[in-house]
């Protein structure tokens, strides 16, 4: 039986699902990637379902909720960081998802070297890093080289998800993402998460910071002229102002616990 009490909060708003009975825990860190690519996905889960990844997926609460609601699709979350992904499987683990895993690395390699072609149905980046010093913009994660690599690994009516808090960085995304999806503006929040997708997403909310959200569906066009098209594009070198400092200060305030 679970109790009230397995229900966890954040900031106020339920993480979703409830904590279940040890025995009924799974292991979803993906501790150790094959060395050379590409993931086997299809043995990864027993299965062959739509696969769903969340590159950047910090603590994985927008990938707990998706594969909760989403049994019949296959979840993976990556993030640099493994200390934020024991966050991410802890929670995964005591739900006793099956269809979901994370693991630790960088999304330009994963992207470019475990997923196969065609083989993704939604790829969701949520607040990538904006990099406010001008030595670190070449960090930034949604270059074009990087958004023709997701289009080449997008089913063909696959889909991308993302959103900011950053509005030069969306200024940015609005003029590259076009080229490779039909990119469409989310007005306000997604309907099936009014309170926020992920941990960024709802601090921002809180301070009242706009949230920029957007998504769009593959273009048909060859590999070749996906890396093309990215060379027409302008890099992520942009301003990306002042930081928001108390967001980032509550983004690392810890996690709760309910244990
Ligand atoms: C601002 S946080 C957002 C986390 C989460 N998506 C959210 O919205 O709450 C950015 C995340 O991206 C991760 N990250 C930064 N660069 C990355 C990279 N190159 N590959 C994978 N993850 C990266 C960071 O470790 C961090 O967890």
């Amino acid at each position: 039986m679970t109790k009230p009490t397995d229900v966890e909060f954040e900031f106020g708003v339920p993480i979703p699902g409830k904590i279940l009975e040890p025995a009924r825990w799974t292991k979803t860190a993906l501790k150790k990637l094959p060395a050379v690519g590409p993931l086997d996905v299809t043995a990864l889960f027993g299965r062959r379902a739509p696969l769903v990844v969340d590159l950047g997926c910090g603590n994985g609460r927008f990938l707990l909720g998706s594969a909760l609601a989403r049994p019949d699709f296959d979840h993976i979350g990556i993030d640099i960081l493994p200390m934020v992904l024991r966050y991410a499987t802890r929670r995964g683990n005591q739900r006793g998802l099956g269809n979901l895993r994370f693991a630790a690395i960088d999304a330009q390699r994963f992207v470019a070297e475990y997923l196969t072609p065609g083989s993704v149905r939604e790829i969701h980046c949520y607040h990538p890093q904006p990099y406010h010093i001008a030595r670190d913009r070449s960090k930034r994660l949604l270059t074009p080289r990087f958004l023709a690599d997701v289009h080449h690994v997008v089913e063909p009516a696959g889909m991308i998800f993302v959103q900011t808090d950053n509005a030069p960085y969306w200024r940015y995304l609005q003029q590259v993402l076009p080229g490779f999806f039909d990119f469409h503006e989310q007005n306000g929040s997604w309907p099936d998460t009014p309170r926020g997708r992920t941990r960024r997403e709802i601090i921002a909310m809180k301070r009242g910071y706009p949230v920029f959200r957007g998504w769009g569906t593959r273009k048909g066009m060859s590999a070749e002229e996906a890396v093309q098209r990215a060379e027409s594009l302008p890099l992520p070198t942009f301003d990306a102002g002042p930081r928001y400092r108390d967001l980032d200060e509550m983004e690392r305030l810890k996690e709760p616990r309910t244990e």
